[in-house]
């Protein structure tokens, strides 16, 4: 068995995991914007998916995506790959914004708006798009 594919393979299933909640979170923090009745429910699930899933999956995104650097690391001279980690450098930023608006939204300190969190909701869209192409195609 390939080890290295197997690794890359465990790198993008990460990696789906954490998009996953890097989509969910914002459309929650909507709902508790607009659904103030339902903030109870929706503190318990923003504070579950950005735990048990969004942190846990974004830690073993960067651990697999290292292991492979380890393995080859005549990669860490490529362009696409320095280009791709000033990405996913951003991607983190903001993740840790998502965490800070969820703990805002926890102790009824926000000041964002359900259409603030609609457009904020697009940003890990165009990351994805860029990040995905640039581990694919490697264009430089
Ligand atoms: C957290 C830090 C990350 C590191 C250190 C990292 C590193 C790597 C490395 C070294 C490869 C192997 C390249 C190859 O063998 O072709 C790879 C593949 C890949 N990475 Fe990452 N990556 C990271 C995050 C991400 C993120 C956030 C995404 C998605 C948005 C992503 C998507 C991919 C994809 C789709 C591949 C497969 C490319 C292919 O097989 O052609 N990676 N990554």
């Amino acid at each position: 068995m390939d080890l290295y594919l197997l690794f890359k393979a465990l790198h993008i299933i990460s990696m789906v995991a954490w998009f996953a909640g890097l989509f969910y979170l914002p459309r929650l923090f909507v709902y508790h914007v607009e659904h103030p009745e339902a903030a109870p429910v929706l503190t318990i699930m923003e504070y579950k998916l950005a735990r048990y899933i969004m942190l846990p999956a974004a830690i073993s995104t960067a651990i697999f995506g290292l292991i492979l650097i380890l393995m080859v690391p005549e990669l860490l001279q490529m362009g696409w790959l320095h280009a791709k980690l000033t990405l996913v450098l951003l991607l983190i930023g903001y993740h840790a914004s998502l965490e800070h608006f969820r703990l805002q939204l926890k102790h009824g300190h926000n000041t964002k708006s359900g259409r603030f969190f609609r457009m904020y909701n697009e940003a890990p869209t165009l990351l994805l798009l860029a990040i995905v192409i640039l581990a694919v195609v490697k264009p430089f």
